[in-house]
C-alpha cells in the first residue's frame, strides 16, 4: 500500500531530473556542437590519418583551396582521383561554415573571400583555446593543435566541450 502510493511520486522525480539532464545537454550543444561529417566517402578519405574535421568549420573558399592541393597536404600526400575529390569537395562545400543554414560559429573574426587552411589558424579558435595552459599543448598525449580529440574526447561525434 504505502509503496504503490509512493511509486508516482518517485517516477516523477526521475522524470523530471532526466528532463533536466537532456535540457542541459542541448543547452551545452547549442554551442560545442558541430555536425560531424556524414558522408561515407569523405569519411573513409578524410578521416583516417586525424578525425573528420567537421565541415562548418571552415569556409567554403577554405575547402575548395585545400581541396584543389591535396598532393600537398600539410607535408602528407593526400591525393586522390579526379571524381572523388569532386564529390567530397562538393560534400564539405555544400556542409561549410558559410553554406546556407549552416552555423558560421568559428568564422567570426574572417573576412570575405579569407581561406584558412587551418581551423587552429582562425581568429575566433585561437580566442577559444586563449587561455588553455602552455602546459596542455605540450603534453605528450597532445602533440599537435589539431589533435582536438585529446582534449575534447567526443569530438568525432561533433561535440568540443571543455572536457
Ligand atoms: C595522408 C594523411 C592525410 C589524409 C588522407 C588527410 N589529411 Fe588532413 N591533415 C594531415 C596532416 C598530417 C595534417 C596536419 C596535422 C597537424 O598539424 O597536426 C592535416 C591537417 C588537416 C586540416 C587542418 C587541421 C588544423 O590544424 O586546423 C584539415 C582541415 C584537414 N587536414 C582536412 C582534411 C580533409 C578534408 C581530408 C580529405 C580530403 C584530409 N584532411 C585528408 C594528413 C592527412
Ligand atoms: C590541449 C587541449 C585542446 C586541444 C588539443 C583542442 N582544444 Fe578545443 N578547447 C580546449 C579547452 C580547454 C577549451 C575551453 C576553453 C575555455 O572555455 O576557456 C576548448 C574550447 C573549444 C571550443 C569552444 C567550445 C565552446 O564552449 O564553445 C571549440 C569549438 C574547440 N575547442 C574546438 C577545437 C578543435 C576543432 C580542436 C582541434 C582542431 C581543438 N579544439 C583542440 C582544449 C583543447
Amino acid at each position: 500500500m504505502k509503496a504503490s502510493a509512493l511509486r508516482p511520486l518517485a517516477l516523477g522525480v526521475v522524470a523530471l531530473a532526466v528532463t533536466v539532464l537532456l535540457f542541459s545537454r542541448a543547452q551545452a550543444g547549442d554551442d560545442d556542437y558541430y555536425p560531424p561529417i556524414t558522408d561515407p566517402l569523405t569519411l573513409q578519405e578524410c578521416a583516417s590519418c586525424h578525425i573528420g574535421f567537421p565541415p562548418s568549420m571552415l569556409p567554403a573558399a577554405s575547402w575548395q583551396r585545400m581541396m584543389g592541393g591535396l598532393e600537398s597536404h600539410f607535408g602528407d600526400d593526400a591525393s586522390l582521383d579526379t571524381d572523388t575529390a569532386a564529390a567530397i569537395t562538393r560534400y564539405l562545400v555544400g556542409h561549410a561554415g558559410d553554406a546556407p543554414g549552416q552555423a558560421n560559429k568559428l568564422l567570426r573574426g574572417l573576412r570575405p573571400g579569407d581561406a584558412p587552411l587551418r581551423i587552429t589558424e582562425l581568429p575566433k579558435w585561437v580566442r577559444e583555446h586563449d587561455e588553455v595552459p602552455a602546459a596542455e599543448w605540450s603534453r605528450k598525449d597532445v602533440g599537435s593543435k589539431a589533435n582536438c580529440t585529446a582534449c575534447h574526447i567526443d569530438a568525432e561525434k561533433g561535440y568540443f566541450e571543455d572536457d
